[in-house]
């Protein structure tokens, strides 16, 4: 582990990566942003890795991009640095993504959870774009994902006021896909990205690939991009692995192409 403000863990074909800038409720600085966007993307070029789960501590997920860092800078530093641009990457991954998160999920961390696949919270959770309160806005895609996610009228209530959402508020607004108790949130994260992980990958990924257009383009465009991805699973190896166990009542033996 080389980096300093991230623990990247291997367990089977899973992947835990724990945001660990505890001082700072792991705010999100420039070396937080490189060193996660590094780790997971040579996660993702590991064929032994069918799943990342990304996770922070019992208090916070992330407090946020970090005020301090930012507070000095410009425009022009802003826009010479292409500030924040590199988190795209991760929304970009192939391998499923699991954010896992407790505690503060606010401004940039909320963003960060919402980079992610699957958003499971535990019951201590917190969320929110309070930017508007420090005169900036959401940076990483929080005022698109957030009005995805639970619609205009939260989201506007949300991006204008800075209030927060608790787990609960949260799970109904259809932002996180469970609640977990907060102690058992990391195993719970953890038994689902192994579920994930011994999924067939690539059929994995191809699934990822056709939910995530759902955002991207029109319902006839992305039925059609569907139908072709399905069409093309049948080329994939563990399509037959997959059939053959239903057919034979065993469990299937992925390989993973
Ligand atoms: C830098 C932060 C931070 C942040 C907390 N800290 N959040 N440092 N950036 N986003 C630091 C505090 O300064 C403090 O350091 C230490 O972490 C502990 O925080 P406390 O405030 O003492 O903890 P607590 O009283 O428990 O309050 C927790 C909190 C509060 C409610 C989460 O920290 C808070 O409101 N944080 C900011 C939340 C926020 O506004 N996030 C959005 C950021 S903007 P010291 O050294 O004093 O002990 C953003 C979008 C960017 O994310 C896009 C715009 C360009």
């Amino acid at each position: 582990n080389t980096y300093e403000t991230i623990l990247v863990e291997r367990k089977g074909r899973v992947a835990l990566v724990t945001l660990n800038r505890p001082k700072a409720l792991n705010a999100l600085n420039l070396q937080v942003m490189n060193e996660v966007v590094e780790a997971t993307e040579a996660l993702d070029r590991d064929p032994d890795v069918g799943c990342i789960v990304l996770t922070g501590s019992a208090k916070a997920f992330a407090a946020g991009a970090d005020i301090k860092e930012m507070q000095p800078q410009g425009y022009m530093d802003m826009y010479l640095n292409d500030w924040f641009t590199a988190w795209d990457r991760l929304g970009a991954l192939r391998t499923p993504t699991l954010a896992a998160v407790s505690g503060y999920a606010l401004g940039g961390g909320c963003e960060l959870a919402m980079l992610c696949d699957i958003l499971l919270a535990s019951d201590t959770a917190v969320f929110g774009q309070p930017e508007i309160k420090l005169g900036v806005i959401p940076g990483i895609g929080g005022s698109q994902r957030l009005t995805r996610a639970v619609g205009k009228a939260k989201a506007m209530e949300l991006c204008l006021t800075g209030r927060t959402m608790d787990a609960a508020e949260a799970e109904r607004a259809g932002l996180v896909s469970r609640i977990v108790p907060a102690d058992e949130l990391l195993a719970e994260a953890l038994s689902v990205a192994e579920t994930v992980a011994g999924m067939s990958a690539p059929v994995a990924m191809m699934a990822k690939e056709a939910v995530n257009r759902a955002f991207e383009t029109t319902l006839a465009e992305g039925v059609r991009f569907e139908r072709r991805v399905f069409h093309a699973v049948f080329a994939v190896a563990d399509q037959k692995e997959g059939m053959a166990a239903f057919v034979e009542k065993r469990k299937p033996d992925f390989r993973h192409r």
